[in-house]
């Protein structure tokens, strides 16, 4: 940092309270006409966000071909309620019903995915003309309800025939990606501005190909597991290139990253500077109670060549043969300029710097709240991780998730009463709003999720709509909690 921004940092922290115990990094964000704002930035982007296989439903309707979790969830045992994503929300029918609800919540954004293996049946090759018609649709639509469409190219369902060809492991995998992505960015740029690369490359792969909890349910060992990371980034890289060479108008570009960050156990200088490191160290980690620590769950090795061009040095002894990877030639194809960092966020654990300065993990307390999941509710999670990764990679922050999961069902009234939601919207924005204050650059808050959908291994058991979708009739009903993010979206966060 240069002595000017230290200087500059110095007396902004001294002028900001809240910041007097950062140290230097944050000179970058310390914005004192912020503090005090009482609203989100002007041209907040508001909204919720889906995925094609988790609301879809009629995954094979009109030629769409199979993904691979054809066969995962055909093994039993692998989907907790034996449910498919066979009939999810019936969004490929519903959508205009949804996009009614949005309109009428004042969601001015609207994340959703489009189905590779739905457009692309053997992933490549010959389009699927029924199954682009299907976004045009809902594109369209989405205009007319004044909802910008943030269309993320890949979430998770992967095609079937590309991995039966070796998927990620493939030297070509991140060609397939790339065409893929210029076929969507040639067909829908002339309406869709917002793109959004590869969703959480980090669980991708971590959960697909290290601990095989997710298909195509590979234990790789470290060396092929940065192998295919290598090719999840180029992926990401060529197809930056590939949507901006076929885009009709100038597209802003992301990719939605699940964060897995560290919080401090108090603002002290130390224990910032612990959770900060922690947040950047490139070592296995566990993120689910009783799984095995894996190395692919880390923030580092994936957004360091995406957004610094670079892998982390201290990321080449889990990985030491991905020096061989690292051509300048690749990591230039890597390093896209990209429009935000658009990060998934929902709970993280809280670290104090021990007598040696590193990070120790404060142990939680038995009787701290969770979701229906299990997670922690960690709501200084959306003040801390904007900010470290503001900091370090210089973008707004862009939260194309962030959500909780309950048990909810209808009341004697009919109405959803979800207490817990509207408790965890209003604290982790709050914290959101504070990191605004500080002067942590934003750009928007997408919420997961719009409606109660399909959890992958999970089946239907985790509900995290801010709508309720009764599985037997599909009638929506909107939560209590909706009402409240509509008050805060209309107030521009002023009501937090
Ligand atoms: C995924 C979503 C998922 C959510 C909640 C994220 O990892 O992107 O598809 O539903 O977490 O578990």
């Amino acid at each position: 940092m240069s002595e000017w921004n230290r200087r500059t940092f110095l007396r902004r922290s001294a002028q900001a309270a809240a910041l007097t115990a950062l140290p230097g990094p944050a000179a970058l964000l310390a914005s004192p006409a912020n503090a005090g704002v009482s609203t989100f930035p002007k041209g907040f982007h508001w909204g919720a966000s889906t995925s094609a296989m988790q609301v879809e439903g009629y995954p094979y309707a009109d030629g769409g071909g199979r993904s691979i979790w054809a066969a995962f969830e055909a093994h039993p045992g692998n989907i907790k309620d034996g449910s498919t994503n066979w009939i999810a929300d019936e969004e490929y029918h519903r959508y205009a019903e949804d996009i009614g609800h949005m309109r009428d919540l004042g969601m001015n954004s609207y994340r959703f995915s489009i189905s590779w293996p739905r457009v692309l049946p053997e992933g490549k090759g010959k389009p699927n003309e029924a199954g682009l018609a299907y976004y045009d649709k809902l594109i369209d639509a989405l205009l007319a309800a004044k909802i910008k469409p943030f269309v993320t190219i890949f979430h998770f369902n992967y095609p079937e025939a590309l991995q039966q060809q070796g998927g990620w492991l493939h030297p070509d995998s991140p060609q397939w990606l790339a065409d893929y992505a210029h076929l969507l960015s040639g067909r829908f740029s002339d309406r869709v501005t917002n793109w959004l690369t590869i969703n959480e490359p980090n669980i991708l792969w971590g959960f697909g190909a290290e601990s095989g909890i997710m298909p195509p349910s590979l234990k790789l060992d470290n060396a092929e597991l940065a192998k295919g990371a290598h090719h999840l980034l180029l992926g990401h890289g060529r197809s930056v290139e590939a949507a901006r060479a076929a885009a009709k108008k100038p597209i802003k570009v992301g990719l939605p990253f699940a964060g897995m960050l560290s919080i401090p156990a108090s603002a002290s200088s130390r224990d910032v500077e612990a959770a900060r490191s922690a947040s950047f160290a490139v070592e296995k980690r566990t993120i689910i109670p009783l799984q095995p620590a894996m190395t692919m769950m880390n923030n580092s090795w994936w957004l360091d060549p995406i957004y610094l061009g670079h892998y982390p040095e201290d990321g080449f002894r889990l990985f030491p043969t991905a020096e061989k990877l690292a051509t300048p030639a690749d990591m230039r194809i890597i390093h896209q300029s990209l429009d935000y960092c658009a990060v998934n966020l929902y709970f993280a654990p809280t670290v104090k710097a021990g007598a040696d300065g590193k990070a120790e993990l404060v142990p939680e307390s038995p009787t701290a709240p969770r979701t229906h999941y299990g997670y922690p509710i960690t709501p200084e999670l959306l003040y801390w991780a904007p900010k470290f990764l503001a900091e370090r990679y210089q973008k707004p922050i862009l939260i194309t998730e962030n959500g909780i999961s309950l048990d909810d069902a209808p009341s004697a009234d009919g109405k959803i009463h979800d207490p817990q939601r509207t408790a965890f919207l209003n604290s982790y924005l709050g914290a959101y709003k504070r990191a605004h204050q500080d002067g942590v650059p934003l750009a928007g808050y997408l919420h997961w999720s719009l409606l109660d959908n399909w959890e992958f291994s999970e089946g239907y058991e985790q509900r995290f709509g801010l709508i309720y979708v009764d599985r037997k009739t599909q009638q929506r009903i909107v939560k209590d909690s909706a009402y409240r993010y509509k008050e805060i979206i209309e107030s521009n966060g002023a009501s937090l």
